[in-house]
């Protein structure tokens, strides 16, 4: 038996567990990480790629923003594009900020080169953690080294990184979860491709065939997705498909501009509103996709995980450097409260935008309605421009 002992165990070694180490380093707190799979596997995952303002100071302050302002896109605003109307969100004008688009992926692998950089302790390839006595005086994270050897690691503070199908949230006790969700009645599948982007900013479209959007990583990769069946998988689409329903959905004067090509990586992702409250069960704290799940549509989830863990650290430090545990009390309360606005925007934007099999007349109406106020109200963009930008942490 191996036994070690760390300040804050982190249990995943995505967006939010690497954020959080490199927040908690730089505050002189140390931490280790255990992942459950490769670095390799994380760092090829392909996610989002809008970054609100305060995620990129969030990277700025935490010392990993170089290559995100040299290679990121800096972006005034998108499009709505709804049956043929299109509507500018000038995000810029009524915000005073942008959003960056920069890949999750290569924040990612920014976040793994910087922690390796300083020499940061994660247990790669670990599937077996267990979380032990988490309501105790005594965390602790049990699980089986490269070597096959058990291991012990004593923590005062375990953060529940691990995203929605890890362990954390499976450790508070049924009875004190409360859990919210909505499951939408389709998917987004996603081709990325080496191809110059079809606008120099986003275009998000709602025809009658259904949701596009039209994304970017660089000047020369594109990112799109089309609204799918719940049921579809990849292979129930070929690229010809993929390709004919995104230039539909986005109209003729859109539509013929998109450069198709051979596709880097063709994906299906669900659609789902979830929380879970609370994000704190004794000495253990719950912090991004652990705790919810946005749909995609607003480009939430690696901000909001972004904004937990800001939080999170804060809290940490006062608690280690001040003895302060009203900051470690109030993490929940204060965290859940900026969740349910992203929750609602992202819920707002997807009911906006999406063709729902279920709809009555009156609700496709309603849809055309909502469009139409936009596009007509100054109020109605800020508004739009405010929560996409992100509201303040
Ligand atoms: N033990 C250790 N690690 C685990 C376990 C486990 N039992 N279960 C899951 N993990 C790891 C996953 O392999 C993953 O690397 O936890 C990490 C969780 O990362 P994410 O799912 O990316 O969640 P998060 O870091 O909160 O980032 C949220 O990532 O997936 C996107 O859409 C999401 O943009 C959002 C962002
Ligand atoms: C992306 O580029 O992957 C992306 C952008 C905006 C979204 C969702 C995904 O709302």
């Amino acid at each position: 038996m191996v036994e070690l002992n760390t300040t804050v165990a982190i249990i995943g070694a995505g967006p939010s567990g690497l954020l959080l180490s490199q927040l908690l380093a730089n505050a002189g707190i140390d931490s280790v990480i255990i992942e459950r799979s490769s670095k390799n596997h994380v760092l090829g995952r392909i996610r989002a790629g809008v970054l609100e303002w305060g995620t990129v100071e969030t990277l700025k302050d935490a010392g990993v923003s170089e290559r995100c302002f040299a290679e990121g896109l800096p972006h005034d605003g998108f499009d709505l594009f709804f049956n043929g109307e299109r509507h500018r969100v000038d995000v810029s004008h009524y915000t005073g900020k942008q959003v960056m688009v920069y890949g999750q992926t290569e924040m990612t692998k920014d976040l793994i080169e910087q922690r390796e950089a300083e020499e940061q302790s994660i247990f790669w390839s670990t599937p077996d953690a267990q979380l032990l006595d988490v309501d105790g005086n005594n965390p602790k994270v049990s699980f089986t080294n490269v070597d096959g050897k058990p291991v012990t690691l004593n923590a005062k503070i375990i953060a529940g990184c691990d995203g929605f199908r890890g362990i954390s949230r499976q450790a508070i006790p049924q009875e004190k979860l409360r859990e919210f969700e909505r499951v939408y009645p389709f998917g987004w599948l996603g081709v990325l491709v080496d191809k110059p982007p079809l606008h120099h900013e986003l275009i998000y479209a709602n025809h009658q065939e259904g949701f596009a959007l039209a994304s970017m990583r660089s000047n020369t990769r594109s990112r799109y997705y089309v609204q799918c069946d719940n049921g579809d998988i990849v292979d129930d689409w070929t690229i010809d498909q993929f390709w004919s329903a995104l230039i539909t959905r986005l109209g003729p004067e859109l539509g013929p501009k998109v450069q198709t090509g051979d596709p880097l990586e063709m994906s299906i992702a669900p659609l789902r509103s979830y929380v879970a409250e609370p994000m704190r069960y004794g000495r253990l704290f719950l912090a991004g996709d652990s705790a919810h799940i946005v749909p995609p549509t607003g480009a939430k989830g690696l901000n909001l995980a972004v904004a937990d863990v800001r939080r999170l650290a804060r809290a940490i430090e006062r608690w280690k450097l001040k003895g302060a545990d009203a900051a470690l009390e109030d993490y929940s309360k204060e965290a859940l409260n900026r969740v349910w606005k992203v929750e609602r925007f992202s819920w707002y934007l997807s009911t906006m935008l999406h063709q729902f099999p279920e709809h009555s007349a009156f609700e496709k109406r309603m849809q055309e309605a909502e469009f139409s106020y936009v596009k007509s109200s100054e109020a109605a963009t800020k508004s739009i421009a405010e929560n996409y930008v992100g509201l303040p942490f």
